[in-house]
């Protein structure tokens, strides 16, 4: 398991825990996260799981895929730390991750 820590835009956050090999996304949708929606089940073809990884993990949670790059030109605005939460797959090393949620999905 490995510990989760979303963060809403007010600041409140948001501690879960996951299985190591699930995905971020999932790891919301499991606990009720509100702001990650998920909406295509994991396969990169909604952009609703859209997070804002913390500076600090960024590097730690892998390189974008071409497909994801895509999808998140379809968002209004792309932070440098984007990331697809269903692209993002639980490890070990991912304990304690800190990714912060939209305002709102599109
Ligand atoms: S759940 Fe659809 S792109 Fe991530």
């Amino acid at each position: 398991m490995a510990k989760i820590i979303f963060v809403d835009h007010d600041g409140t956050k948001h501690e879960v825990e996951a299985s190591v090999g699930s995905n971020v996304m999932q790891a919301a949708v499991d606990n009720n996260i509100e702001g990650i929606d998920g909406d295509c089940g994991g396969m990169c073809a909604c952009a609703t799981c859209h997070v804002t990884v913390d500076p600090e993990w960024f590097a730690k949670t892998g390189a974008r895929s071409e497909n994801e790059e895509s999808m998140l030109t379809f968002l209004p605005e792309i932070a440098e730390t984007a990331r697809l939460g269903c692209q993002i797959e639980i490890t070990d090393e991912l304990d304690g991750l800190v990714v912060h949620l939209p305002i709102e999905q599109f």
